[in-house]
């Protein structure tokens, strides 16, 4: 039996719409995904504030903040993997009903769980950021030193080292976070969002 069987939806008064309005802008969600230590979090977070300097009403959402939180318990099996991108996909539309833009920043490593988000949401309010740093500049950055310890056997399941990351076949927007400065690629972003009138 399906345990929604005796749950119906409820449309309330003030909508979407409403909420989109009175904020000045056009929801979406901007999806970054990218090898750890590729840049996802460093270029969200200045795409967040260039946003909010133009004064967008935004949110964040953080791989590792949220594992902290909401995901807490997850490991990095498969499964577990795919339910933590599950919830941050759930979050991520209730906030753009909100009216926000959203941003999220989630190795995300495998496809087909990126396009169950895509399909929560209305079709232009995906947008798919592949921040496209190679895996030798991630593990020489190693800023948590979680490379060095993947391949010692340390951890299990390291994504790029024993663990799989399926690239973006068709990303809106691809980015480098390696020999580019930051700000080009925040450009790139912020000017996509002109170009189809998200801002
Ligand atoms: S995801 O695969 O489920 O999307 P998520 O973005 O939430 O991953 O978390 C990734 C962060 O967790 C990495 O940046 C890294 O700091 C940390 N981490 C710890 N263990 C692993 C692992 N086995 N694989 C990848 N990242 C890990």
């Amino acid at each position: 039996m399906s345990t929604n069987e005796n749950i119906v939806w409820h449309d309330h008064a003030v909508d979407k719409k409403q909420r989109s309005e009175q904020k000045k802008q056009k929801p979406c969600v901007l999806w970054f995904t990218g090898l750890s230590g590729s840049g996802k979090s460093t270029v969200a977070g200045a795409v967040e504030q260039a946003l909010v300097k133009m004064g967008a009403h935004t949110y964040l959402l953080d791989g590792d903040n949220v594992r902290l939180g909401l995901c807490k318990g997850l490991t990095f099996s498969d499964d577990d993997r795919k339910e933590n991108i599950r919830r941050i996909g759930e979050v991520a539309k209730l906030m753009s009903d909100a009216g926000l833009i959203v941003l999220t920043a989630f190795i995300s490593p495998h496809r087909i769980d990126r396009e169950q988000v895509r399909q929560l949401l209305p079709e232009t309010e995906f947008i798919e950021i592949f921040v496209d740093t190679p895996l030798a500049i991630c593990e020489l950055r190693d800023p948590k030193g979680l490379y060095k310890k993947a391949r010692a056997g340390e951890i299990k399941n390291f994504t790029g080292i024993d663990s799989v990351y399926e690239k973006p076949q068709h990303a809106e927007i691809r980015v480098e976070n390696g020999d580019e400065p930051l700000q080009v690629a925040v450009e790139v972003i912020i000017n996509y969002l002109k170009d189809n009138n998200y801002l």
